[in-house]
């Protein structure tokens, strides 16, 4: 019974085996390839392999050149974004370079016969109240064209400059990288960016722009309406007194009360370097900018080496008044002096003056006969205005600390730089006092300042 069943078993398996093969071969559609038909079986698999495999390499060709044509249309289109880049670059790089071209061109119009004038700012938007004065009081653009430049990218700032539009000419100083600067001297950082500017800006002026004079003012100076007037009738002596290497429009004992307030026409000269509203030529700066100093500019401007026995024109009332008394120095130098400084308010005609009384061969026997004929007298004298005489009176100094005490009492300002105290000239402090011509003076056969003075 069992060995019927096997045997059974094996004949339907086998039946049902050979039924599925003959339809997989015998399908509805394609070659009739039968295998219960065809006896050559092997012969016609091994011609379909062949197609097949011939079929195969035929498509892979065609892949493989559809995938060539497809990676070249990508890297040209790579290609052709990557030009467009670059031509964009370079229309960008040309645009800027022209339009630098062409304000150069701008700035430097009339820069023969003008005197630039130079504006420092930076983080402060008040420099409007400057640039308001100096508007209002230019005599003529071409003459002193106005040049802003901008430190600290403050863009408030920038905003505020920019508002004038052509008006003035707008720089911005462009290197803003930080400063290496000794431990020590952290937090005088404010000072290495004032001298980086400086430097930059000068040089712009001067060897970019060509500009033959400057006038350099602060951001937080007030000016006198004079004050254009000023430079313009100084710049010839400054120009003819190789003596002479600037004039400041600044005087650091100006306050009133120390002033002659009837002699706004009145001018000195001053072997301290008053800084605050000057002009500088070309030549001082072709002396100066390869030796530019990294901090302290007013300082180091006033050391020996680069004042080199030369003096400044200085007025007896101050062309420009500073309120700037939130700043790179502190406060405190601001609210005891500075804010007291007195600013001039008259119109003095000082193209029209002769001021060859300036030039040291005429100045300096003036001065010497005037300071040391006059009578002299005590601080208390003075104070008490117990003296007889109506002309200038001279009170002797000696030492350092008499200076000082001397100089303290009468509200002067007391400190030295290299040796030089402020607005001396030839070692004499000259100031208005009670109605007179003071002179706070050494001794007549004075042999030159004491740079340890401090
Ligand atoms: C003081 C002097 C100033 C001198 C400076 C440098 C007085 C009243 N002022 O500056 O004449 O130039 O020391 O020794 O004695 N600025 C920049 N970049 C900065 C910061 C400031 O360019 O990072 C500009 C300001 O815009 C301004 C000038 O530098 O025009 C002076 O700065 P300020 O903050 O006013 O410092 P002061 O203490 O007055
Ligand atoms: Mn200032």
């Amino acid at each position: 019974m069992r060995k019927h069943h096997l045997t059974g078993l094996i004949v339907v398996s086998f039946l049902s085996w050979a039924i599925v093969i003959y339809f997989i071969l015998e399908g509805p559609h394609g070659n009739r390839i039968s295998l219960l038909k065809s006896p050559d079986i092997d012969e016609k698999l091994v011609v379909l392999e062949e197609k097949i495999k011939e079929e195969l390499k035929a498509n892979e060709v065609v892949r493989s050149k559809l995938h060539q044509a497809i990676e070249l249309r990508i890297k040209e289109k790579e290609k052709a974004i990557e030009d467009e880049k670059r031509k964009i670059q370079i229309e960008e790089v040309y645009k800027v370079e022209s339009a630098e071209k062409e304000k150069i061109k701008a700035i430097s119009a009339h820069s023969d016969s003008a005197i630039a004038v130079l504006v420092f700012a930076c983080n402060r938007v008040t420099v409007v109240r400057c640039l308001d004065q100096l508007l209002k009081y230019r005599p003529s653009p071409e003459k002193f064209p106005i040049i802003v430049s901008q430190d600290c990218q403050h863009e408030a700032t920038a905003n505020a400059i920019r508002a004038y539009g052509d008006q003035i000419f707008h720089i911005q100083q462009p290197d803003q990288s930080e400063i290496q600067i000794p431990p020590k001297e952290k937090k005088f950082k404010g000072y290495f960016k004032i001298a980086r500017h400086y430097g930059w800006a000068l040089n712009q002026t001067f060897f970019n722009f060509n500009f033959n004079n400057v006038i350099i003012i602060e951001d937080d100076l007030d000016v006198s309406p004079d004050l254009f007037e000023y430079f313009l009738g100084t710049l010839p002596i400054l120009l003819a007194d190789p003596t002479l290497w600037c004039v400041s429009a600044w005087n650091d004992n100006g306050k009133l009360g120390l002033i002659q307030q009837d002699a706004p026409h009145l001018l000195h000269r001053t072997d301290f370097f008053p800084g605050l509203g000057w002009m500088l030529t070309k030549n001082t700066w072709l002396e100066l900018a390869p030796k530019w100093p990294r901090s302290y500019w007013d300082d180091w401007i006033r050391q020996p080496e680069q004042r080199r026995g030369r003096a400044c024109i200085r007025p007896e009332i101050s062309r420009t008044r500073t309120f700037g008394k939130i700043g790179v120095s502190n406060g405190l130098f601001y609210e005891k002096y500075l804010k007291y400084i007195h600013l001039n308010d008259k119109f003095v005609p000082f193209t029209q003056l002769n001021l060859t009384y300036l030039l040291q061969d005429n100045y300096d026997v003036q001065f010497v006969k005037s300071v040391y004929e006059s009578m002299v007298v005590t601080y208390q004298e003075l104070k008490a205005n117990s003296i007889v005489t109506d002309g200038p009176v001279r009170i002797p100094y000696y030492t350092k600390d008499k200076y000082k005490r001397t100089a303290k009492m009468l509200g002067l300002m007391d400190d030295f730089r290299s040796g030089v105290p402020r607005t001396g000239y030839r070692g004499v402090v000259s100031f208005f006092y009670n109605n007179r011509r003071v002179y706070l003076a050494p001794n007549a056969n004075w042999k030159g300042y004491d740079i340890t003075w401090s």
